[in-house]
C-alpha cells in the first residue's frame, strides 16, 4: 500500500461533491438549503430517511442510524479500506494523490501495477467493441440474444467479444504503446512453446466476461467458448500478479448496493447466472465461479450480506459447493440459506425458461441451509428398516449439534421424526442441542426479522416500487407524498410552514429519530429524557409526543388520547422507526448529539436570515454538537463491528 501526504485527504475531500457522489447509490431530492434526503443504500426502506448535508459534506440515516462522510461512504458502498476510497475518489474527482516515503523499487512496482491495469481496462473496452460493432461477433450477440441478456445486461457486466485471429490484442495493445510484456504479464497473451516462444492473443473467438475487483477494476477475464470444438468451455485469466481467481466473487461491484440494502446475497456459479439474476430484478447477486469456493471468497460475500443465499446447481458438485460453503461460513454470523432450484436447471436457465417472477419466487422459497442437510440425509437413507433409519440418525446429529432450542429445531425434529415414524420425543433424546443462543454455524438458527414488512426479497430492484402503502406509517404513494400533507406529524414547528411535510424538516426529522431511538433504548433513555427540558422539541405536538414518550417508554400505545389521531399515528410510526433499531445507549447520544447539531444549524440560517443573534456562538455550539456526533458515531460504529 502507498502512503499518501496527509494533505491529500483534505485535497480530495475539497474536490469532493457529496451530492454527487452520493446520487451514484440512490436517488437524492432537496430537502432545503444545502439539505439533500432520499432512500437509504443502507437499508431496506420506501419512505426516504437518509438526509445528506451538501455543505458539510455527510451524510445519516435516520432509519438505520449510519453516517459518516465521503470516505465513510466510499467505504461502505464500495467494500474498500480507507486508502482505497481515497483513491477511488482521487480519481473521481481528478486529484493527483502525492505518494510519501516510496523507496524506489516499491515505485516502480506501483506504476508497473498500475500500467498492467490500464492496459486490462482497455483490453476490457476492446472486447466490448469488438463484441458490438464487428461483423464477427454476430454469431455470439445472437448467442447471447438466445440466451435472453438484454444488450443493457451485457452492458452493465461489460461482456465482450475476443476475435478469432491470433494477434488482434496484441496489435491493439501495441498500438497504444504497451509492450509484449506488459500483455503478457497482465495475462493476455501466451507464448508458444515452438517457435522461439513467440507470444499471441491468450482468448481467441470467445465471449468475455471482465472479472473485476470492489471498485470495477478489471482484473482479468472469464471467456466462454463460443463453439463445441473449443475447450474448455470456460478459459480464465492465468492467476498472477494481478488476477488471483480465489478472491474474486463475480460482479461484487454491481451487486454491493443492492446486497448491503437487503443484507443478503444471493450468490449462484456462474457468470451467465449472475447476469440473467440481475436482469431477473435481483441485483443482489454475485457469482463463485465454479464450485471451489475458497476462505477468501466467502469472506467478500460475509462483507456484501449478512445472509447468503445459495443458489448452487441441485447436482453432487452444487450440493459438494454448498457443504464447503456451510464450513467456511462456521465461526462467521452468517446464515446460509439454500435456493431450492429444479433438479437440473441453473438459475440462468431457470430465468429463460420460467420467467423472473418465477426465478424470483423460487429464490424467495429458500430454506435455512440445515434444512437442506436434513432433507439431503432422508433421502440418501434407507428409511424402510431400523439399521438404516440408525445410520441416518447418526448423519444428523452433527446437523441437530449446531441448532440451538428454537421453534426451527422442534420442526425440523418433528419432520425427521414423521419421515422415521418415530416418536418426536424418542428422535429429540437421541440427538444432541446448541447452547441456547449460541451461533448456529451452518446458518441454522431462526433467521433475522426483516426490517421493512414488505421489504422485496431478491433486493432493492425496485427501490421507490409497489409495496403495500398500507404498512407505510407516512401513508402510501410517492416517499415524498408527505410533503404535500399537512396533517401527518401534527402542527409543525414555528420555523415549519403549516403545509411543509415535517420529514423534509431536518430538525423534525431529528427530533423523530432521537424520540425512536429512545423507544428502542428505553433504559437509557429515561435517564437522559429525565434531564432534558421539553423546550428541546420543537413546536406544541413534539412536546406532547415527547412528554408522552418520556411517561409511557416502554408501553408507548397506552394512554393515548382518544381524541388525539395525530399523536396515535405519530407513536405508530415511532414505533416502526424503532423496530431495526439497538437497545444501545451510545446511539441515543449520538442521535441527541445530531438533533442539537441540527438545530444548531437551523439557528444560523434564521440568525442569518433575521440579522439578528450572534452566529459566531450558534456556530460553535454546532461544531462542539458535531465533534460530538462524529465521536459517538465512531464509538457506536465500533460497538456494532463484528468481531473478527
Ligand atoms: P458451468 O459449466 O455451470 O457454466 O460453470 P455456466 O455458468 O452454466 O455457463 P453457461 O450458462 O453454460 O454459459 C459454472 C462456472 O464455473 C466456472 C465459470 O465461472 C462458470 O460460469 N467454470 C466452468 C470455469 O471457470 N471453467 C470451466 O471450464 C467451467
Ligand atoms: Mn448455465
Amino acid at each position: 500500500m502507498p502512503r499518501y501526504a496527509d494533505s491529500d485527504k483534505e485535497k480530495v475531500r475539497e474536490a469532493i461533491d457529496m451530492v454527487d457522489l452520493v446520487s451514484t447509490k440512490t436517488e437524492l431530492r432537496r430537502a432545503g438549503p444545502g439539505r439533500f434526503k432520499g432512500l437509504c443504500p443502507f437499508h431496506d426502506e420506501r419512505t426516504p430517511s437518509f438526509s445528506v448535508n451538501a455543505d458539510e459534506g455527510f451524510y445519516h440515516c435516520f432509519g438505520c442510524g449510519v453516517g459518516g462522510d465521503a470516505f465513510g461512504f466510499v467505504m461502505a458502498t464500495e467494500g474498500l479500506d480507507f486508502v482505497g476510497a481515497l483513491e477511488s475518489l482521487a480519481g473521481r474527482y481528478g486529484v493527483e494523490l502525492t505518494v510519501e516515503d516510496e523507496d524506489p523499487q516499491a515505485a516502480e512496482r506501483r506504476r508497473h501495477r498500475e500500467r498492467l491495469l490500464e492496459l486490462l481496462e482497455r483490453a476490457a473496452g476492446f472486447y466490448e467493441r469488438w463484441l458490438w460493432e464487428s461483423a464477427e461477433a454476430a454469431p455470439a450477440r445472437r448467442y447471447l440474444a438466445e440466451r435472453g441478456l438484454s444488450d443493457e445486461t451485457l452492458r452493465t457486466y461489460r461482456v465482450g467479444y475476443a476475435p478469432s485471429a491470433w494477434d488482434k490484442l496484441l496489435m491493439a495493445g501495441r498500438q497504444q504503446s504497451f509492450s509484449n510484456r506488459e500483455i503478457f504479464e497482465a495475462g493476455l497473451a501466451v507464448r508458444s512453446s515452438k517457435g522461439e516462444g513467440r507470444i499471441y492473443d491468450r482468448f481467441r473467438r470467445r465471449i468475455m466476461f471482465p472479472l473485476c475487483d470492489a471498485r470495477g477494476r478489471v482484473l482479468g477475464f472469464g471467456a466462454r467458448a463460443l463453439g463445441a470444438d473449443q475447450m474448455p468451455k470456460y478459459l480464465n485469466s492465468a492467476d498472477g500478479d494481478i488476477f488471483h481467481k480465489g478472491d474474486i466473487v463475480y460482479g461484487a461491484h454491481h451487486a454491493r448496493v443492492a446486497a448491503t440494502r437487503a443484507d443478503e446475497v444471493i450468490a449462484a456459479e456462474g457468470y451467465t447466472d449472475v447476469l440473467a439474476l440481475h436482469q431477473a430484478g435481483m441485483a443482489n447477486v454475485v457469482g463463485i465461479m465454479g464450485t471451489a469456493l475458497t476462505e477468501k471468497q466467502v469472506g467478500e460475500l460475509a462483507k456484501l450480506g449478512k445472509t447468503i443465499l445459495l443458489a448452487l446447481d441441485a447436482d453432487s458438485a452444487g450440493q459438494e459447493a454448498m457443504l464447503r460453503a456451510a464450513k467456511l461460513a462456521a465461526g462467521r454470523r452468517l446464515q446460509l440459506r439454500v435456493v431450492p432450484l429444479p433438479k437440473g436447471l441453473d438459475p440462468a436457465d431457470l430465468v429463460q425458461e420460467q420467467g423472473a417472477e418465477a426465478a424470483k419466487e423460487i429464490v424467495g422459497a429458500s430454506v435455512p441451509f440445515v434444512r437442506f442437510q436434513i432433507e439431503r440425509e432422508l433421502e440418501s437413507g434407507d428409511l424402510t428398516h431400523a439399521e438404516g433409519k440408525d445410520a441416518v440418525i447418526a448423519a444428523l446429529r452433527p446437523v441437530f449439534g449446531t441448532l440451538p432450542p428454537s421453534a426451527l429445531r422442534e420442526e425440523l425434529l418433528a419432520h425427521v421424526a414423521d419421515r422415521l415414524d418415530l416418536q418426536a420425543s424418542l428422535v429429540s433424546s437421541w440427538l444432541p442441542v446448541a447452547p441456547a443462543g449460541g451461533a448456529s454455524p451452518s446458518g441454522g438458527g431462526a433467521r433475522a426479522p426483516r426490517r421493512t414488512p414488505g421489504g422485496n426479497r431478491g433486493g432493492g430492484s425496485a427501490p421507490w416500487g409497489e409495496g403495500s402503502p398500507a404498512q407505510e406509517p407516512w401513508g402510501g404513494g410517492s416517499p415524498y407524498d408527505d410533503e404535500e400533507d399537512p396533517g401527518r406529524w401534527g402542527e409543525g414547528a414555528p420555523a415549519t410552514p403549516a403545509r411543509r411535510a415535517p420529514s423534509a424538516n431536518p430538525v423534525l426529522l431529528a427530533e423523530r429519530a432521537f424520540l425512536a431511538q429512545c423507544l428502542a433504548a428505553p433504559d437509557p433513555a429515561e435517564e437522559l429524557l429525565g434531564r432534558l427540558s421539553d423546550d428541546v422539541f420543537t413546536g406544541a405536538f413534539m412536546q406532547r409526543l415527547a412528554a408522552h414518550v418520556r411517561a409511557n417508554l416502554r408501553t408507548p400505545t397506552r394512554g393515548l388520547p382518544e381524541d388525539d389521531e395525530a399523536m396515535g399515528r405519530a407513536i405508530a410510526a415511532l414505533l416502526a422507526d424503532a423496530e431495526p433499531l439497538s437497545n444501545s445507549a451510545t446511539v441515543l447520544r449520538r442521535e441527541l448529539a445530531y438533533l442539537e447539531m441540527t438545530r444548531a444549524e437551523r439557528d444560523i440560517a434564521e440568525a442569518r436570515r433575521s440579522g439578528s443573534g450572534s452566529i459566531n456562538e450558534l456556530r460553535s455550539v454546532k461544531d462542539r454538537a458535531k465533534e460530538r456526533w462524529e465521536q459517538l458515531l465512531q464509538q457506536s460504529m465500533d460497538e456494532t463491528m463484528p468481531a473478527r
